[in-house]
């Protein structure tokens, strides 16, 4: 068994992100399709004898509380009463408060490396429900598939999609994923759609299918994600937010996102084309 891992954590897209409902505690009933793609984190991970969870790639000091990957360590250490450690160095490349699900992407990678670094197998329901609590994304992440997701991203049926590329911007701004979610002006009773109904689109159809219903209030906080979607309809292309955003996305037709090259709305955005991927590189974890 090696001791050392060295792994790829890809970005979601949400195709689309209903709101359907809310709960009594607060967190929203959501209805979306989530798509992985190649854009990756990269995470490298030691076993460490004395317990300890440590990190290269933050400041010296105390590792913060909020950082996921610890948080994700030292959950499984506890739920197994694990006495092994891990050293973990991560390697960020997908944008912060972008909808792109990259911390929770981290924290499920860290978690599926660390039952290898520790030799556990905890009980599946085990497992979902701990990642649960780090995120409400993470056990898409840890399912390893395209998924139609449903509840607070708890709920998850893995689904084939067609091949397809993207053109993702993310403008200088984030959001913040809690700010959205609180705002008055959320609309949270879309009409629940059916798997039967999406799986029965056709692949023109699949990416045009809803909405995402967090837009219109990030839009009115950000105003950058409105100047995004316009430079998209400028150059013929349908755009949509991810997530709870700000990055944006649109379908290319196939082969032509050449042409667009590495431009992109104005200084300080980041652009890339991206491709769905076919399996998750940990998927047979
Ligand atoms: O679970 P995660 O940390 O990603 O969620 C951040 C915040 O977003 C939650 O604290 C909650 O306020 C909100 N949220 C929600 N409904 C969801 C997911 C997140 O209200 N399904």
């Amino acid at each position: 068994m090696k001791a050392i891992y060295d792994i790829l954590a890809p970005a979601k897209l949400n195709s689309f992100l209903h709101v359907v409902g809310r709960r009594p505690d607060g967190y929203h009933l959501l209805q979306s399709v989530f798509m992985l793609i190649d854009w990756f984190d990269t995470l490298h991970l030691e076993l460490r004898q004395d317990g300890r969870i440590s990190r290269s790639d933050e400041a010296p000091g105390e590792l913060p509380d909020d950082d996921l990957c610890v948080r994700a360590a030292r959950a499984l250490q506890a739920a197994a009463g694990c006495t092994l450690g891990a050293h973990i160095h991560l390697i960020k490349r997908i944008p912060s408060q972008a909808g792109m699900g990259g911390g929770s992407s981290d924290a499920a990678a860290c978690l599926l490396a660390l039952m290898r670094l520790w030799k556990l197998r905890p009980p599946p329901d085990r497992l979902q429900a701990l990642a649960l609590q780090l995120g409400a994304d993470v056990p898409f992440f840890l399912l390893g598939r395209h998924a139609w997701v449903e509840g607070i991203g708890d709920r998850l049926q893995a689904i084939e999609l067609p091949k397809a590329h993207f053109l993702v911007l993310k403008p200088p701004a984030g959001l913040s994923t809690p700010a959205i979610f609180a705002s008055p002006a959320l609309k949270r009773d879309t009409k629940a759609a059916t798997i039967s109904g999406f799986a029965a689109l056709g692949p023109e159809q699949i990416f045009e299918f809803g909405r995402n219903d967090l837009q219109p209030v990030a839009q009115a906080l950000q105003a950058q994600i409105g100047v995004g979607l316009n430079w998209l309809a400028e150059r013929g292309l349908q755009g949509r937010m991810t997530g709870s955003g700000s990055a944006i996305f649109a379908p290319l037709p196939l082969g032509g996102g050449a042409q667009l090259g590495t431009s992109k709305p104005a200084d300080g955005w980041t652009a890339r084309v991206c491709s769905t991927l076919q399996v998750h590189p940990l998927a047979d974890w």
